[in-house]
């Protein structure tokens, strides 16, 4: 490893940590760059070119899951009452993060953010020094077991009441498999009541869903999974579906910030399950 991987590196002049390596790209950064943030590397964005070029809209795909998280933070806080929330590969803060949205509906939610890549770690401490209902971990959202008895989860979460576990836009970046176990590992550990939120890329049977897969797993990232409806709906095994259920991620209890219609509609799913009681 080079003297400049062992180095401290910085983002818009920032200090960051030493453990990243910005000659190789990273989920989270990449995605930060789509939906128009600032922690991104050279190396982030070459990669983009490739999902560019497959789906030129790929920044709308971005921030489509991304209000798509925010309105299903806010109706599960202010409408389905819950005060508890594990947000899985929650990314880089950026404009609009789930604890503010838990946070502006019910200031004694506790939010538990997950995530392994040490970037967003290093921004998300910063960003949440002052909330003492707010933490994040670094761990791998594969070994559900190891999550949820880590102390730290358990300091803000109460397993045995009501929670909601947040899982957009990662699981597509998972194998089939590993997602398929991940999903049912995480309906296994909901207590009655409690809901599991998915969202992700669709296969819609139309040839971009298969062109932009083809650049996220050929391109540099490795990963980025289409799925078809049939795909996703197993996700949420046995669990009940909040009305409408799991349709493209822009029909889901739309707001006025959401579009109507945008060129992406068809490559982004979304649900909410409930744990039945
Ligand atoms: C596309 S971002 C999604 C961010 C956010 N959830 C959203 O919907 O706006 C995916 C995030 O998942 C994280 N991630 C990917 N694989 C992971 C894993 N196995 N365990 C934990 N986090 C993971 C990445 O580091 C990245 O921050």
């Amino acid at each position: 490893m080079s003297e400049e991987q062992h180095s401290p590196v910085g983002i818009d002049g920032q200090f960051v940590a030493p453990e990243i390596d910005p000659t190789k790209p990273s989920i989270a950064r990449v995605y930060d760059y789509v939906i128009g943030g600032k922690q991104h590397f050279a190396i982030d964005r070459e990669v983009s070119k490739a999902l560019y070029a497959a789906v030129p809209e790929i920044g709308q795909l971005g921030r489509c899951g991304r209000i798509t998280l925010l309105r299903s933070v806010r109706w599960l806080v202010s409408e389905a009452g819950i005060d508890q929330i594990v947000d899985l590969g929650s990314g880089l803060p950026t404009e609009g993060n789930v604890h503010e949205i838990a946070l502006e509906h019910n200031p004694d939610c506790h939010v538990v953010y997950v995530d392994n890549d040490p970037i967003v770690l290093a921004h998300a401490r910063a960003l949440l020094a002052e909330h003492e209902n707010v933490t994040v971990i670094r761990a791998d959202i594969r070994d559900v077991d190891g999550l949820f008895s880590d102390p730290e989860l358990l300091r803000l979460i109460d397993p045995d009441r009501p929670f909601a576990v947040i899982a957009s836009s990662i699981l597509h970046h998972l194998d089939d498999d590993e997602a398929n176990a991940t999903a049912a590992a995480l309906r296994e550990k909901l207590s009655p009541g409690s809901y599991l939120m998915s969202a992700n890329f669709l296969d819609d049977d139309e040839p971009r869903a298969k062109e932009l897969e083809r650049a996220f797993l050929e391109g540099g990232l490795g990963t980025g999974r289409f799925r078809t409806w049939d795909e996703l709906a197993a996700f949420l095994d046995g669990l009940e579906l909040v009305e409408p259920g799991l349709v493209y991620a822009n029909d889901w209890r739309p707001d006025e910030h959401t579009p109507r219609d945008s060129p992406v509609q068809t490559l982004f799913a979304t649900a909410i399950g409930r744990k039945p009681a």
